[in-house]
């Protein structure tokens, strides 16, 4: 069918299910009406062939937590992804380097915000997830990785997962560390002096240079590691970096977990109370919610704006986020960021790219209505009062076609969320 012939059906859907004549069908009814027409199935629980490597994922097993590749020393993937918190923080915005402990105690003290929410990892091995970031600043298509250091495929990344993986090494917040330090560590100069490009040597010269310190006990484990899987210090490149933690990712998420919507899904439909149904009836209907939420992971992944709140504090001028655009230059694109996939999302507050929703109820609501979040918050600052009307203007006009209109339709679109 044609996507105009779908996108007819899905509006014939809609009509129906907004009419009186909906209601003379039970839940389950409708909702395998819903399923039918937008082709739900459970999200693909496959991972990118090139990634299965059981040695590589041993190595990037112990890279994952090993504090030694950050600039003081002090950081790994693993402070930020926590098994304890489906591999998220649990902070509005992640805290990098300079900062001591996990989740909230990261933020007493001098850590260096990263000014954005951390994401989980859940899926991302899959072959189906092809853009990553808030910003999709690494894109698979036509099987070529774009990314900001060059076509991945080429400099010997296996997945585009390989190769966000290792963005967060070359990243001054996340891991290099902050100026004033760099007397300590002057080596990490070189690659935050590089252009990107140029980047992937200065950090193929790092690795080699952290490795050479073989008195240094958390690099002696790393070289542990290595030989036992039959590899040499000469071999560890940034892209065998991303490849290996890739691996190590794929099989640490590899147990796919089948959510109650995905056993529904399956077929077995007690696994959703009658609010749960109600709640996915109005997401896939008046809710609209799947005009980007769509498809097994519930994400389009492209890139629109809800006008998200986010303080003074954002990479980009006026401490905003121009999200999308910092990657395309398109003015069109500021303030745009990936439709946040939702499996999993009761288990990953706060929510939005910076963290500024404490609960899902508030998210939600927020893209019906910015104005209660800002009449019980107020501003972060006059700054932010002030600029913005900048954001605002650039809301999705798909969110003025959300027709959510009790508090019932709201907690049963919530309800329907945990599920997730
Ligand atoms: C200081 C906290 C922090 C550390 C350390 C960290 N991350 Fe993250 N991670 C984040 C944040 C914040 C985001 C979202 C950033 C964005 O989208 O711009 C993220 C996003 C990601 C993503 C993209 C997920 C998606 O859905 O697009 C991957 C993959 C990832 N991190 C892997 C890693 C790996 C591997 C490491 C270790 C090398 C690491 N992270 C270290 C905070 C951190
Ligand atoms: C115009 C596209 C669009 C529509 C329609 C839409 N969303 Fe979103 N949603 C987004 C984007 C984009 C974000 C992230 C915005 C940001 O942080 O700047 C988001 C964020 C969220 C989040 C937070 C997820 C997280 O991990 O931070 C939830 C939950 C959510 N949406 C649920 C819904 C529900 C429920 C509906 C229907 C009532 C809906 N959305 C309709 C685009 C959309």
């Amino acid at each position: 069918m044609s996507s105009y012939g779908r996108l007819s059906v899905v509006t014939a859907l809609l009509f129906f299910l907004a009419s009186g004549r909906a209601a003379a069908l039970t839940l389950d009814q409708q909702l395998d009406m819903i399923i039918d027409v937008y082709r739900l199935s459970p999200a693909l629980c496959d991972i990118d062939q090139g990634l299965k490597d059981p040695e590589m994922a041993s190595v990037g097993e112990v890279l994952f937590s090993t504090p030694v590749l950050s600039g003081y020393q002090d950081t790994s993937c693993a402070t930020c992804h926590l098994d304890q918190r489906a591999l998220t923080d649990g902070l509005p915005m992640a805290v990098g380097v300079g900062a001591e402990g996990e989740g909230e105690e990261r933020l007493s003290g001098d850590g260096v915000v990263v000014p954005r929410n951390a994401f989980t990892l859940f899926g991302r091995a899959s072959s189906e997830y092809e853009v990553f970031f808030w910003d999709g600043k690494v894109l698979a298509q036509d099987g070529k990785i774009f990314s900001p250091i060059g076509e991945g495929k080429d400099l010997g990344f296996r997945s585009p997962l390989a190769l966000a993986a290792i963005l967060p090494l070359l990243a001054r917040d996340e891991f290099l560390g902050k100026q004033s330090f760099i007397e300590s560590t002057a080596h990490l100069d070189l690659i935050d002096s590089s252009y990107y490009g140029e980047k992937v040597d200065a950090a193929n010269e790092v690795l080699q240079l952290i490795l050479a310190d073989t008195n240094n006990q958390l690099v002696g484990q790393l070289l542990e590691v290595l030989e036992e899987n039959g590899f040499s210090a000469a071999q560890v490149t940034l892209p065998f970096v991303g490849n290996a933690l890739a691996s190590f990712i794929a099989e640490k998420v590899s147990n796919c977990p089948k959510t109650d919507w995905e056993r529904y899904l399956d077929g077995h439909v007690d696994a959703l109370s009658t609010e749960e149904k109600r709640g996915a009836i109005v997401f896939f209907g008046k809710g609209r919610c799947a005009a980007c939420h769509s498809g097994s992971r519930f994400s389009d992944f492209q890139f629109h704006s809800i006008a998200a709140p986010q303080g003074d504090l954002g990479t980009h001028i006026h401490g905003q986020d121009i999200g999308r655009a910092g990657v395309t230059y398109d003015k069109d694109d500021r303030f745009r960021f990936r439709t946040p996939p939702l499996l999993l999302v009761s288990e990953t507050p706060p929510y939005g790219h910076s963290g500024a929703f404490s609960s899902l109820e508030e998210v939600v609501l927020f893209h019906m209505n910015p104005i209660p979040f800002f009449a019980e918050k107020g501003w972060n600052s006059t700054r932010e009062k002030l600029t913005y009307g900048k954001i605002l203007g650039s809301r999705s006009e798909l969110l003025q076609y959300i027709d959510v209109t009790s508090s019932e339709e709201l907690e049963s679109l919530v309800a329907f969320l945990r599920t997730l």
